[in-house]
């Protein structure tokens, strides 16, 4: 009896960090450059001397590293975010790095630094995860397998309302666990830069505070670059928000101008660039402010070697769930201006692939909050990605089965309920995207949580 008094009493302390709340991660940083990352951890709420160093080649550096927010919101503990810039890391070539606290090792690990538009790229994506379930863990296992140079979510990142606290359950313990094991996850954060879109479970059309006081975490974990739009609190194209006013100001200034600044914005990784958009029906992608930024940034990108758009809802799906919300389509005159190679989507939870399409909206169409907005197709169904290689219009990419409960299992063998633009459709296992990118061709592999190959194609230049 005494023993298990003394474990019950003990386990927490044990189970505790002395030093992190959670475990370091890689991120873009708010304006990033090709030659840096921002390394980020959370400490306890208590002052605490940490330093990096980190070694790009033969010798070790320092960073400084800053106190960049202190969360504290009813439904956590509260505790402190910090951020460290890496520079004159030297392109696509591995770096170590270690922090120390109180004079003393506490962590060490090791990533690899950004690519140029001259190098090959290999990357993961997958979406609507992080729900804390058994094909969550395989696919982030299997994932790390892969070894990415990185990997983008797309959206509904985390499961119920992208709380703080589900960030806590759900997130950081499988995607940063300290074994690779396929009933844990993988050590991915600490190794592989995160990157990622919002989805329609991280920002809700209207966050009330009284009731998630700490959702839209987001805002609060993720350092992504914030040339996106302009937006700010209480804008049109931004989620309203409710509750108690001083815990919304609480939250504004923890976001320090990330909120809602980071819902939209580019970057080019390699040999790709990435456009990056909010897809909630908060946003209205009509506006002519908001489709004259992506025809500007895929200009901008008219020499990189691929464009991809990351997003939440799918401009093009075939299951039942989530049939009405393909609102996204009105982009896609802009995408095929811009010669954007694939639209890579989640919120349907499998993964759908389309032949190579251009859509042209119905005229006089007025957008609604939930619509598959009509129009006409034009499908080449010729295109087989494997010998014929040359796409006539974007393949619109689902990749929607990263953890979440899987939709539509019984469209799987069934062609027959797919639109006419679906020439994949697997939603009968949970799955994650691997691509390739080089400078001649780039391949898509769809991988199941138990690593087998489902799809693959190739598009050739
Ligand atoms: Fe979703």
């Amino acid at each position: 009896m005494k023993t298990l008094l003394l474990l019950a009493l003990s386990f927490p302390l044990l189970a505790k960090d002395p030093y992190f709340f959670e475990k370091p991660y890689l991120q873009l940083g708010n304006q990033p450059t090709q030659d840096s990352l921002q390394l980020m951890w959370m400490g306890h709420d208590k002052d605490v001397a940490f330093t990096v160093e980190y070694k790009p080649a033969n010798t070790w550096l320092k960073a400084t590293p800053k106190q960049i927010r202190r969360v504290d919101f009813t439904g956590t503990d509260a505790h402190r975010v910090y951020a460290a810039t890496l520079t004159k890391l030297k392109p696509g070539k591995p770096f170590s790095y270690r922090i120390s606290a109180d004079s003393k090792l506490i962590f060490e690990s090791a990533s690899i630094a950004r690519k140029t538009a001259n190098e090959a790229s290999h990357f993961v994506v997958f979406g609507d995860c992080a729900a804390n379930t058994k094909g969550q863990r395989e696919v982030a296992f299997h994932a790390a397998q892969h070894k990415p140079d990185y990997i983008f979510i797309t959206g509904d990142i985390v499961y119920s309302r992208g709380r703080v606290s589900e960030y806590q359950t759900n997130f950081w313990p499988v995607y940063n666990a300290d074994q690779a094991d396929p009933t844990q996850g993988a050590p991915l954060l600490r190794s592989t830069l995160f990157t990622g879109v919002i989805g329609n479970h991280d920002s809700q059309p209207i966050v009330d505070f009284d009731k998630t006081p700490d959702g839209l975490a987001y805002y609060l974990y993720w350092a992504q670059p914030t040339n996106g739009p302009m937006l700010k609190p209480g804008d049109k194209q931004v989620p309203e928000l409710q509750g108690a006013a001083e815990i919304q100001k609480k939250f504004i200034d923890a976001t320090a101008g990330q909120y809602p600044r980071m819902a939209n914005f580019s970057f080019d990784y390699g040999n790709v660039h990435w456009t990056v958009l909010d897809s909630n029906v908060y946003v209205d992608w009509t506006s002519e402010e908001f489709r004259t930024w992506v025809r500007n940034d895929l200009k901008a990108a008219s020499k990189a070697k691929w464009r991809i758009i990351g997003l939440h809802h799918p401009p093009f799906n075939s299951s039942k769930v989530h049939f009405k919300e393909q609102r996204v389509r009105v982009l896609a005159d802009i995408f095929e201006e811009g010669k954007v190679d694939l639209v890579l989507a989640g919120h349907v939870h499998n993964y759908q692939r389309t032949h190579p399409l251009t859509f042209k909206v119905e005229p006089g169409f007025v957008l609604g909050k939930n619509a598959e907005v009509p129009g006409q197709w034009t499908l080449d169904k010729s295109f087989d990605g494997d010998k014929n290689t040359s796409p006539k219009g974007v393949i619109y990419i689902t990749t929607g089965a990263g953890g979440a409960n899987l939709y539509n299992t019984e469209q799987n063998n069934d062609p027959a309920s797919w639109q006419e633009f679906t020439r994949q459709f697997v939603s009968n296992v949970h799955s994650f995207s691997v691509i390739d990118a080089d400078a001649k061709q780039l391949t898509l592999k769809q991988i199941s949580a138990e690593g087998k190959e489902l799809d693959r194609f190739t598009i050739k230049r």
